[in-house]
């Protein structure tokens, strides 16, 4: 029946408890912890420094954790590293690559450390190096490398791939390839967990998601729940025609408006749970005090929303 909802009992291959990093007097992850379903797309979203990638880092036993606790299909990275090496597969943000080897060679040594590795070939086409395949590493451009750093993670095959910030800096059209690998991986039950900075990006692919700032969790949950549990209303958004602090507490007085904050670069964003009669007032309001409103724009919430809600800040800021 397709209504009816099927409550598929899920392991985490993934569990997280509390775990610190400090490096010197700086805290990187001062108290993080979560768990990661087997077969589905985790997302840890940030801003810059948040502690995304030291917190991939401690998964994969790469640097080791202060306090806490990790286990990572059972195992804990820091103990069981060997073990874990043929079962998890990583893009990591700089990555060290052989240069002298093409495309091609690359992939086949990569996927021989594997014990079931993906095609080659399947590989290629998946992250769109065929132009490339007999190029030495050294040579391809930003983006191709990037590409190339994704297809050496996919073509392990391995139950866990952890993808650091895979689409920065990518085009649109190479984002959407990237992203198909990450949707292909999934449908075939292995686990992906994506770092991203891309509010978009984690709200189309990511089942779960944590929201990271300065070391610590600020929210977690499914995007579309994390978003209509703060937001259950709209968001209409201008540019601020230099309101004054007065006019700006009378944006709150009108019809339906439950909150207004400023955004980046002289927007204001009121959320209404009544959007129309919120428009009305607000063009009322501009009238009364001779201001001129440019570019309103009505849209549901996003995790941008989210983000600047918990920590008063842009996630790209
Ligand atoms: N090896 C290191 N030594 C000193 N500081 C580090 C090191 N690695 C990361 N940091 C610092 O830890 C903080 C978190 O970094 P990082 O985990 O890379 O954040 P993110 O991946 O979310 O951008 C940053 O302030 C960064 O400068
Ligand atoms: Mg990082």
């Amino acid at each position: 029946m397709a209504n009816t909802e099927v409550n598929v009992v899920r392991t985490p291959c993934i569990e997280v408890k509390n775990i610190k990093k400090r490096y010197g007097s700086l805290e990187a992850v001062k108290d993080i912890s979560f768990s990661v379903e087997q077969g589905s797309i985790f997302g840890m979203l940030g801003p810059n420094g948040a502690g995304k990638s030291t917190t991939i880092a401690m998964l994969l036993g790469l640097t080791r954790r202060d306090a806490g606790a990790v286990s990572v299909l059972g195992l804990d990275p820091e103990v069981d590293g060997s073990q874990l090496k043929s079962k998890v597969s990583a893009q990591l943000q700089s990555p060290a690559l052989f240069g002298r080897l093409s495309v091609q060679e690359l992939l086949g040594l990569f996927a021989s450390f594997y014990p079931e590795p993906a095609s080659v070939e399947d590989t290629i086409a998946m992250v769109q190096l065929q132009d490339k395949r007999h190029s030495q590493a050294d040579s391809l451009s930003g983006g191709q490398k990037h590409r190339l750093a994704v297809g050496l993670a996919i073509v392990a095959n391995s139950d866990i791939v952890f993808l650091d910030e895979p689409t920065t800096g990518l085009d649109p059209q190479t984002r959407r390839s990237i992203w198909d690998v990450m949707l292909h991986l999934r449908s075939q039950g292995r686990t992906v967990v994506l770092t991203t900075h891309y509010m978009d990006e984690a709200e189309k692919l990511c089942d779960q998601l944590i929201i990271v700032d300065q070391g610590t969790v600020v929210a977690q949950g499914r995007p579309r729940d994390l978003i209509s549990s703060h937001f259950p209303q709209d968001a209409l958004e201008f540019v601020n025609p230099d309101f004054s602090a007065g006019e700006m507490e009378r944006l709150c007085q009108i019809d339906g408006v439950v909150d207004h904050c400023m955004a980046a670069a002289g927007e204001v964003v009121l959320y209404s749970k009544n959007a129309s009669s919120t428009l009305v007032g607000l063009q009322e309001l501009a009238g009364s005090c001779g201001r001129q409103l440019a570019e309103i724009n009505l849209r549901r919430p996003t995790l941008d929303d989210l983000f600047l809600k918990i920590t008063g800040r842009m996630m790209r800021s």
